[in-house]
């Protein structure tokens, strides 16, 4: 069989080291792939391009599938996010994030049975990024929520968690203060529940949402919200979990699909060969179960499982000592 094309877009911070240690896993169990690699955030900055060049998104569309390290985006000033870039660019609409209790993991909700996906909408809401300086002392943003948007990612999650056996969707929002924009939502969501009589459609404001998820986590399925709520809630999701080493994501769109870790570039630790690369793994996991690739997928998720669980290459962020590189041939070693 010819190799597969698949887009691979390194980014900076510690996102070149944990996609030599993911490329490497996967070539290593045997996935036959031709992997086109793209540029997007620092390098690309200093050569004097945009945090997402336009020949990046341009390549990732054309190839169809990729896996994406993070990029670094400057706080309070300078560039535009490349991720928002990208998502926006090519309608990635829905950003798919699970959170699920893993072996081996010691934290304070080590004996919870978590199994939740996020599904986040990715291209609307504040991320819209139209802010502007009404008066020196007054700065504004305005929340974009669309009907079609609402509708489009509804329709997803309902439809994922009919294919993937789930039983309940939950929507999370803040309805009772944001009526038009978060109302809306509110109303596509239940729209879309009347074609899944099977599913348990609720609904729940986003404080309440945070609270139940750290004291009742288990009540919880499939959540589907807006983006910063999305943003915000999925963290929360792996730090249940065992933190961001651990949370993988896939964002979505019509045509092309680009699977990443949901943690950022974690400067504090970039360059050291020490950040986990679990969350990129799972990340490509997803990608293989999307290419079709579900064999191999199952075989490294079971071998992730069982490194984690015999406790003895896991990275600094688990409580180890293990490298990233130590992680890696460590997973190879459990898949052989
Ligand atoms: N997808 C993306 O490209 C993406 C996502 C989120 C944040 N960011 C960007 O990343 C930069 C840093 O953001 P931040 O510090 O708020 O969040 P972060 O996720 O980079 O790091 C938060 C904490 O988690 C730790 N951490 C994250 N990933 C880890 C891993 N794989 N292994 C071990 N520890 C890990 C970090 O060391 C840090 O202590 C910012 O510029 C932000 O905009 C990018």
């Amino acid at each position: 069989m010819s190799a597969r094309k698949i887009a691979i877009v390194p980014g900076d911070g510690i996102g070149p080291e944990i996609m030599e240690a993911t490329i490497s896993v996967l070539e290593r169990t045997g996935f036959n792939a031709e992997w086109i690699r793209l540029e997007a955030g620092a390098e690309s900055l200093e050569k004097g391009k945009p945090a997402m060049p336009e020949e990046t998104v341009k390549a990732i569309g054309e190839i169809g599938t990729a896996l994406k390290g993070p990029t670094t985006t400057p706080i309070g000033k300078g560039h535009v996010s490349a991720n928002v870039t990208l998502r926006k660019a090519l309608e990635l609409f829905a950003n798919v994030r699970p959170a699920v209790t893993m072996p081996g993991v010691k934290g304070y909700f080590s004996n919870a049975n978590i199994d939740i996906i996020i599904v986040r909408e990715n291209t609307e809401d504040l991320y819209a990024g139209i802010e502007y300086q009404a008066h020196p002392d007054v700065a504004q943003a305005i929340k974009v929520i669309t009907r079609p948007g609402c509708a489009r990612l509804c329709k997803y999650a309902f439809e994922m968690v009919k294919e993937q056996g789930r039983k309940k969707l939950t929507a999370v929002h803040k309805a009772n203060i944001m009526k038009l924009t978060d109302g809306m939502f509110l109303e596509e969501f239940y729209k879309a529940a009347k074609d899944y009589p099977d599913i348990e459609a609720e609904d729940i404001i986003v404080d309440n949402c945070c609270m139940q998820l750290v004291t009742r986590p288990e009540r919880f399925d499939v959540l589907v919200t807006e983006n910063l709520y999305g943003d915000i809630v999925s963290d929360l999701c792996a730090g249940l979990v065992g933190g961001l080493g651990l949370a993988p994501g896939a964002n979505i769109g019509e045509k092309c699909a680009v699977f990443e870790a949901v943690h950022g570039s974690a400067p504090d630790i970039a360059g050291k060969g020490i950040a986990n690369p679990a969350a990129l793994m799972f990340s490509a996991i997803m990608m293989l179960h999307h290419v079709g690739e579900h064999q191999l997928a199952e075989k490294l998720h079971t071998a992730i499982l069982a490194v984690m669980k015999e406790g003895k290459n896991v990275t600094r962020d688990l409580g180890g000592t293990a490298t990233t590189k130590d992680f890696a041939d460590a997973v190879v070693a459990a898949a052989s």
